[in-house]
């Protein structure tokens, strides 16, 4: 049994990890190597089963987590054990889909078991769902295998279709794919192109955006057209406009954190400022606005006609005389909360 002398083995077999090239392996013990990578270097320990060794721990994790999550289907090698640098495993046999694809046709069957395979990567939870076609054996019976998943879980950015499958394919294969794909999944074909075209033309953009060098001279010239100090009248009223910004923000946090409903918190603040305005109209009867900053403010406000308005099913938009763009933040702010609070209940 290779069990009793399994840790001296691996003591005697150090793999370190390299710079854009496969593992370097210096093995000391008698284990044959059957294959490296980046990751690590795999050897045969019996006929059926071999223990791949790496260079760090973090990929070691990775990888026995995300076989882990596979060991109730039928698409992963077996777990058999697992060191701090290694995981003993299921010897896969077959042929991969590099080779057999190099001398028999992708035919529909092939490619609906290929569809499957993603189907069943979704089920357990991986978060790339996709793969590289030397990393997927045909069996005997037809059915699929995969090896080396480390890279299909933790992950924050992935693409949002099988990029690697496609490509590895090639352009002959992958049209078969994709037409395979269209005939039996037309709405996955369809989601599938539409992230092909959007990647194509984020690659135009940036092909174009690169090289460009911008003219510096030339906005800082411009920019100075959006600066605000300078006149000291405007300049006063954008400074109450902020404060009254900070002021609503901070009072809606202080109610929403005390548990107060966000409608009614916003219904108090309108109130709050028409009787302000009320007040104000009241000491200026001819309704001359002498004072500019109260009607500056008014672009903060929920004003009683707006809400009416909304109320009504009238569209916000830039309709508002004044608040067509701050209802909007306001919405913004509830709905920024709204997905919070879906996250968290994720
Ligand atoms: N369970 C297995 N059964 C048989 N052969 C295996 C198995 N796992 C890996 N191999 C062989 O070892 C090679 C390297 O394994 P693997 O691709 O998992 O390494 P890796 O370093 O993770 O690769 P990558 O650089 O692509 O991440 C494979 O190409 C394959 O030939
Ligand atoms: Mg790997």
């Amino acid at each position: 049994m290779y069990i009793q002398n399994l840790e001296q083995w691996m003591n005697n077999i150090k793999v370190t990890n390299q710079v854009n090239a496969d593992v370097e392996v210096v093995n000391h013990s008698p284990l044959v190597m059957m294959g490296k990578g980046r990751q690590g270097a795999v050897f045969q320990l019996t006929d059926d089963i071999c223990v791949k060794v790496f260079g760090n721990t973090e990929d070691c994790d990775r990888e026995y987590y995300a076989l882990s999550l596979g060991q109730q289907t039928t698409l992963f090698p077996k777990l058999y054990g697992k060191g701090p640098l290694y995981i003993v495993m299921e010897i896969i046999r077959g042929v991969d889909l590099r080779e057999y694809l190099q001398s028999q046709p992708l035919t529909k069957a092939l490619s609906a078991k290929l569809i499957e395979m993603l189907i069943t990567f979704k089920k357990i939870g991986y978060e790339r769902i996709d793969h590289h076609k030397r990393q997927i054996y045909l069996q005997p019976d037809g059915s699929l295998k995969v090896i080396d998943v480390a890279r299909t879980i933790w992950r924050d950015r992935v693409y949002p279709y099988p990029r690697k499958l496609l490509t590895s394919l090639g352009e002959q294969n992958k049209a078969i794919f994709m037409a395979h794909v269209q005939e039996m999944a037309p709405e996955l074909y369809m989601e599938w192109l539409h992230y092909i075209r959007m990647e194509e033309i984020s690659r135009q953009i940036t092909a174009l955006l690169l090289p460009q060098e911008p003219d510096k001279d030339k906005i800082k010239n411009l920019s100075n057209s959006l600066l605000t100090t300078a006149d000291e009248k405007n300049y006063v009223n954008l400074l109450q406009g902020l404060v009254h910004k900070v002021f609503k923000e901070e009072w809606i946090k202080t109610m929403l954190a005390r548990g107060a409903d966000p409608e009614a918190v916003m219904a108090k603040i309108d109130e709050y400022w028409d009787n302000l305005e009320q007040g104000f109209e009241a000491r200026h009867p001819e309704g001359e606005r002498h004072y500019e900053g109260v009607r500056r403010f008014e672009g903060d406000r929920h004003t009683k006609d707006n809400r009416d308005r909304r109320s009504k099913g009238a569209k916000g938009g830039k309709g508002g005389k004044h608040n067509g763009g701050d209802r909007h933040n306001d919405r913004d702010r509830r709905n920024d909360k709204k997905d919070k609070k879906k996250d968290k209940k994720k």
